[in-house]
């Protein structure tokens, strides 16, 4: 058998090192290979069918709240060691923050993800990925793990670009979206289907200027 890569595609983190320089975003359709999609999305649902996932809460420390209004899915947090599949994802990751701060000198230190379930109709009201006591937050990276996603399945991730353009991306299997997270104010609309992301964040060293 052949061993999966964990590196990706130098030119792959380049076009997202181009993107996020030139307009704070970057989405690449063609991420990560099929059978490792097909891995972490069969991990999350076992992780699901397990009791492992829990309702998102918003905030940090003292001031996390569960709000189901604000945000439905459910999510686990990722540590290495866990599967071999989420390993990988996490190699692939951090090929990508070596990339980030090489080609944008952004001094990420850490990654921070999880595993997200939005059952069908949950829907993440319009936010920016930063809390208000904590701005180590620099980069948003969501990595999509749906099968056969169609148009009518809804669930976009939809982005509130410069000038008040909206912009939807679908949830498509194996496709990664990378945003600037305290620049870029984002939800995620309902979808008819259940919907499966792993989202991360790179993080700076904490009390660093913004
Ligand atoms: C988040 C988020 C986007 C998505 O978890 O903060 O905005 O498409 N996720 O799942
Ligand atoms: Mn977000």
């Amino acid at each position: 058998m052949q061993a999966m890569p964990t590196t990706t595609d130098h030119s792959l983190l380049l076009a997202i090192v181009d993107d996020l320089a030139e307009s704070g975003w970057s989405r690449q359709n063609l991420f990560i290979a099929q059978d490792l999609t097909l891995e972490l999305a069969t991990e999350c649902r076992k992780r699901a069918a397990q009791g492992g996932l829990s309702p998102a809460s918003i905030g940090r420390g003292a001031t996390q709240v569960v709000r189901e209004g604000v945000r439905g899915d459910q999510i686990q947090w990722l540590e290495r060691g866990q599967s071999a599949a989420s390993d990988r994802y996490l190699d692939l990751m951090e090929g990508l923050r070596q990339a980030l701060n090489q080609g944008l000198y952004l001094g990420l230190e850490d990654y921070e993800s999880h595993f997200a379930l939005y059952p069908p109709g949950a829907y993440y009201q319009k936010h920016l990925d930063r809390f208000r006591d904590d701005d180590r937050r620099a980069v948003s990276v969501v990595l999509y793990l749906n099968q056969d996603w169609l148009p009518e399945h809804g669930g976009a991730l939809r982005l509130y670009l410069k000038g008040e353009r909206e912009h939807d991306l679908a949830p498509l299997g194996g496709s990664l979206v990378v945003f600037m997270s305290a620049e870029l104010p984002h939800e995620v609309l309902p979808a008819a289907r259940e919907r499966l992301s792993l989202a991360g964040w790179f993080r700076r060293r904490g009390g660093s200027p913004l």
